[in-house]
């Protein structure tokens, strides 16, 4: 069974002559790492890729020294602790698998990294989703056990619960932390975790438009230059 079809939202950061919002990012990746993080892995995403777009490299080093990593086998085969670097990865919750389900009451909280890009209707359905846990079921909807009712999620059951409340974050900008906020800055980062090339393609074709309009106003005038003399 299909899930309600999400509203279409108009996302700021997908309009053709605009590029993500970088603050809105930055809370994004705060309500990952304080809400999601403790579920749901964002496994393609390593410290140096936030450099730049959401912080300095001051801070996204000291980030990544805060936690511990598996060194290289050394001859013995022993496996030491080091600090995180910039090339590593955001950490996962679980170990595996089996871990995150026993975890879960049996359901898997997928990676994030390309959810957007994963779910049919991609940011209108992860804001929808997270947003759209009504207070109380309606009426006559049955919902097994260990489950939660929302009308976004295919089947209308999810083992995921509501997650996000008014003010469950608090925000270094002071933005006042509304549920839908934090949804949109949420999706929005899981937007840029998909497809981080997205404001690099933007400009592309900035250049592109000017490189052929020049291009194009040229070969006119060479025309009409080249065949002026012929009436
Ligand atoms: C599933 C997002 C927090 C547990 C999902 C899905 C998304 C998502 C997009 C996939 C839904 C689908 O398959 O279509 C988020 C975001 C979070 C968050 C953005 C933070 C704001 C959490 C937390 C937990 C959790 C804190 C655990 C306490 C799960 C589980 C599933 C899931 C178990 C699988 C649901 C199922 O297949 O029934 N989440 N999640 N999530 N999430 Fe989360």
């Amino acid at each position: 069974e299909e899930g309600l079809h999400a509203i279409q939202y108009p996302w700021e950061h997908q309009k053709w002559n605009k590029t993500f919002d970088h603050q809105a990012l930055r809370r994004g990746f705060q309500v990952y790492r304080e809400v999601c993080s403790s579920c749901h892995s964002l496994s393609r995403i390593p410290y140096r890729s936030l450099v730049g777009s959401l912080m300095t490299v001051d801070e996204a080093k000291a980030m990544a020294e805060e936690l511990e990593y598996d060194t290289e086998p050394n001859d013995e085969g022993e496996i030491e602790q080091r600090p995180g670097k910039l090339s590593d990865y955001l950490q996962a919750p679980y170990k595996n698998d089996e871990a995150a389900r026993a975890a879960n009451n049996g359901a898997l909280p997928p990676d994030l990294s390309l959810m957007v890009k994963a779910r049919h209707g991609g940011c209108n359905y992860i804001f929808s989703l997270l947003t759209g846990y009504p207070e109380e079921n309606p009426a006559g909807v049955q919902i097994a056990d260990g489950l939660n009712f929302n009308p976004y999620f295919p089947g209308g059951g999810i083992a995921m619960a509501r997650v996000l409340y008014d003010g469950l974050v608090e925000y270094e900008d002071k933005t006042p932390a509304t549920t839908s906020q934090m949804a949109k800055d949420v999706v929005e980062f899981l937007n840029w975790t998909a497809e981080p090339e997205m404001d690099e393609r933007k400009k592309m074709g900035w250049k592109v438009l000017t490189v052929l309009s020049v291009l194009t106003a040229m070969s006119i005038w060479i025309k009409r230059y080249k065949w002026a003399p012929i009436k």
